[in-house]
Formats: C-alpha cells, sequence, structure tokens
C-alpha cells in the first residue's frame, strides 16, 4: 500500500470524536459488511456532524504483510534505524497513527475461513508493534506484553455465510473471528466491545433475511449508546 494514496477520508477536524471505519471485505458490491458499515457511518453523522471519520479500506487496498526486513527493522531502536528501515515502518507508522487517535474503531468484516480476511489480518501486523501499541519486558515475568493505548470502544460488524457462531451455538467452537478481534482489542487499546452480526447468507432463506434486518435494527441504538459517551481514547 502506498501511503501517498492513502484512502483515508476526514469529514472535519477539531475537538471531537474520532472513529476509525475499517472495511475488509474483498467485494465491492453487494457486500452486506460494507453495507452495515455504512449504516453505521450514516447514523454516526447524523447524531455527530462534527465527529472525524478514517475509513481505511484495507479489503481493497490490503496492507503488505510483514516481511524479514520489517521485523528487524521493527526490533531496531529508531535512532539507529536506516532510512530504508524508516521507509519500510512507514506504512506502519501511518495505521498506527490512525489506530491510536481513534476513539472508537470500527472494523467491518466478514468470516472468511471461519477467522478474518487475510487483508484485515495484514492490518493486524501492521499496528500490533513492539513500542507503538505494546511494550515488551521480560523483568514482567510470565506476562512481559503490555499494552500502550486505552480507553477505546470497538464495534464489530461481522456476516457469515453459515450460522451459529454466538457463544453457545452450534458452530461456537468454530468461530475464530469476534474472538480473535477481541483477543487482539487488548493492543488496540480497547476497553470495551460490541458486535452486529448477519448469518446464514449461504442459505439466502428467511432467517438469513431476519438475521440482515435484525442487524440493520440494532444500528442506530448502537450508535446513540456511544454517542452519548464522553470521548473514550487516551491517545
Ligand atoms: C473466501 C471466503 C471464505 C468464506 N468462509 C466462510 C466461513 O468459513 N464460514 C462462513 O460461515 N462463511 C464463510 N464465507 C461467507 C462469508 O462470510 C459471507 O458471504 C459474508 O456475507 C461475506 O461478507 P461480505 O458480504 O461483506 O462480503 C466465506 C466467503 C468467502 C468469499
Amino acid at each position: 500500500m502506498n501511503n501517498s494514496h492513502s484512502n483515508i477520508k476526514t469529514t472535519r477536524a477539531g475537538k471531537a470524536k474520532t472513529l476509525l471505519h475499517i472495511d475488509a471485505s474483498a467485494r465491492e458490491d453487494r457486500s452486506l459488511t460494507r453495507d452495515m458499515g455504512r449504516r453505521f457511518m450514516a447514523a454516526w453523522r447524523a447524531d455527530n456532524p462534527n465527529d472525524v471519520i478514517l475509513h481505511r479500506d484495507v479489503g481493497l487496498h490490503p496492507p503488505p504483510y510483514v516481511s524479514q526486513d520489517w521485523v528487524a527493522a521493527a526490533f531496531t531502536p529508531q535512532e539507529k534505524r536506516t532510512p530504508d528501515e524508516i521507509e519500510l515502518l512507514a506504512t506502519s507508522d501511518t495505521l498506527i497513527g490512525e489506530l491510536a487517535c481513534a476513539d472508537i474503531l470500527v472494523i467491518a468484516t466478514p468470516m472468511y475461513n471461519y477467522g478474518m480476511p487475510a487483508a484485515l489480518k495484514a492490518w493486524v501486523d501492521q499496528v500490533i508493534r513492539v513500542d507503538k501499541t505494546f511494550t515488551f519486558d521480560l523483568a514482567r515475568g510470565d506476562h512481559p506484553l503490555e499494552a500502550v493505548l486505552s480507553g477505546k470502544a470497538m464495534v464489530l460488524l461481522t456476516s457469515s455465510g453459515e450460522y451459529g457462531f454466538a457463544p453457545g451455538g452450534e458452530r461456537a467452537g468454530m468461530n475464530h473471528l469476534d474472538p480473535h478481534l477481541r483477543t487482539l482489542g487488548r493492543y488496540f487499546g480497547v476497553a470495551e466491545d460490541y458486535h452486529i452480526a448477519i448469518e446464514y447468507q449461504e442459505f439466502g432463506d428467511a432467517r438469513h433475511t431476519a438475521s440482515v434486518t435484525a442487524a440493520h435494527a440494532a444500528i442506530p441504538g448502537l450508535v446513540a449508546n456511544l454517542s452519548r459517551k464522553p470521548g473514550l481514547a487516551a491517545a
């Protein structure tokens, strides 16, 4: 991804909340998660016209996978990095900057092969970085990692072809999407999380229609709830 062609859209700068909206579907058309994200942001803008919305479309513009050189650069102290290493970390710096300034992280993502799309995982690998989003110190014993960011809300807007992925559901044990993102949320600085899920997409039957209707109906309430909260993030 070329940062000079970043697909960020900033609605307005100022003393307002900042939302970071991530789209992860590979589909541009007929994407249920893109549609949910659009509905969420439209409702948000209607309630909070002065807030800042950053949009990062990793589905259409996947960040690069981390490489051997990227890892070496990330673990080299900042003052010792070569110009090439600095350049190699530039995308990561940009993506971390967007995350750090967000009060609310909204991730609209499909389930692919029971987990997140590779493009979203590429974003995760770029933003969870030593001395940026976590610190590592063996003096902490068996729990050497500590999160740097804090105080954010995370909203997961997901869709799956099958169903039964919620706790207690018949496929709950196969669900590596929202549980994985919640585990990672610690390093995103997430203090509270919310999830709206569409299921049954592959069946295309009345259960799917009901699931879509319920998901859409849940969005305004969640927007109203989060809008009322004071600024959350301590970036
Ligand atoms: C590559 C790929 C893998 C998928 N894997 C799963 C899966 O493991 N489980 C599932 O329930 N649905 C799976 N699906 C179905 C999608 O989760 C479903 O179509 C979802 O609505 C896609 O999101 P979108 O509408 O925003 O593109 C998969 C779809 C694709 C394209």
